[in-house]
C-alpha cells in the first residue's frame, strides 16, 4: 500500500477505447450503432478530466490497421467522425477544451482533413483540458514517418547523424507537444496495445478493464484513476 502522500494523480490519461462492436453486438444492432455510443461517451470523459486532475487526455479512434475491416464500416465511421468534429466544435469551446489530432491524415478525405484543421485553429487558445484524437494513428507508422523528415534533415545538412539522440527523434513525432501518458488504459478486456503510443509510453502504466467503450463511465473512469494513483512508479530508479 503506497501512503497517502504519495497518492499522485495521472497528469496524462491515454485511452484505447475498445469494444463497440461486441456492445453493438450484445444488442443484435449492428456495428455502427455501438460506434455512435461510444462517440457519444466521449464528451462525459472529457469533461471529466479537471477535477480528476487529467490536463492530457489521448484517444485512440482509429487506428492505421482499422483500413482492415469491410469499406461500410471504415465509411461509416469517416463519417461519423466528420458529424462528431462538427458537432462538438462548441462544446470544446464551452469546457475550455484544446483539441489536437496525431496520426497519418494523407490518407483521410479532403472534408474531415478540414474540418480536423478547423477545429485545431478554433480551439489552439484553450487550456482547461488537452484532448488528443488519434485517428489513423499507429505507433510504428508514426516512427517511420517522423524518422523520414528527421532523415530529411540530415540530407540536407541542418542536422548532424551524431546529434541525434531520444530527444531528438521525439521532436519529429506527432506527440512532440505532449508528455508522455503515465496512464494507458483499455477498455473491452483485450490486453493488448494494438500498436498504440509504442515509443511515448515506455514508462506508462497500464489498466485493462472488462468494461466495453459505450459503458465507460465517468465514474469508471474515477475509479480506474484511484487505482492508477495507489501505483509506485520507479523509472528504472531503486526503491525509495
Ligand atoms: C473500437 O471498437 C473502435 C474502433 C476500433 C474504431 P471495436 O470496433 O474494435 O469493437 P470490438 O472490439 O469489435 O468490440
Ligand atoms: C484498437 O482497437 C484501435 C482503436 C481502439 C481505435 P482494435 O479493435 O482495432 O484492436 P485489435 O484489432 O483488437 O488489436
Ligand atoms: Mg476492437
Amino acid at each position: 500500500m503506497v501512503p497517502q502522500s504519495k497518492v499522485t494523480s495521472a497528469n496524462h490519461v491515454a485511452i484505447i477505447m475498445d469494444g463497440n462492436g461486441r456492445w453493438a453486438q450484445q444488442r443484435g444492432r449492428p456495428r455502427l450503432f455501438g460506434h455512435q455510443a461510444g462517440a457519444r461517451r466521449v464528451r462525459e470523459i472529457v469533461e471529466a478530466c479537471p477535477d480528476l486532475g487529467v490536463e492530457y487526455l489521448t484517444i485512440f479512434a482509429f487506428s492505421t490497421e482499422n483500413w482492415k475491416r469491410t469499406q461500410s464500416e471504415v465509411a461509416g465511421l469517416m463519417s461519423l467522425f466528420r458529424r462528431y468534429i462538427a458537432k462538438e466544435m462548441q462544446s470544446f469551446m464551452r469546457m475550455g477544451v484544446c483539441v489536437r489530432f496525431i496520426g497519418d491524415r494523407v490518407r483521410l478525405d479532403e472534408k474531415l482533413r478540414q474540418l480536423m484543421d478547423d477545429v485545431e485553429h478554433l480551439t489552439r487558445n484553450n487550456g482547461r483540458t488537452n484532448l488528443t484524437i488519434a485517428l489513423n494513428y499507429g505507433g510504428r507508422d508514426e516512427v517511420a514517418r517522423a524518422t523520414q523528415r528527421l532523415a530529411r534533415e540530415v540530407a540536407s545538412g541542418k542536422l548532424s547523424p551524431d546529434a541525434v539522440d531520444e530527444t531528438t527523434l521525439a521532436r519529429f513525432l506527432d506527440t512532440c507537444l505532449l508528455p508522455d501518458p503515465d496512464l494507458v488504459i483499455r477498455t473491452s478486456g483485450e490486453a493488448r496495445i494494438s500498436n498504440f503510443l509504442l515509443w511515448q509510453s515506455a514508462y506508462a502504466e497500464y489498466e485493462f478493464i472488462d468494461t466495453l467503450w459505450p459503458d465507460f463511465t465517468a465514474d469508471v473512469f474515477a475509479q480506474v484513476l484511484s487505482q492508477f494513483g495507489r501505483r509506485e512508479r520507479r523509472f528504472g530508479a531503486d526503491v525509495a
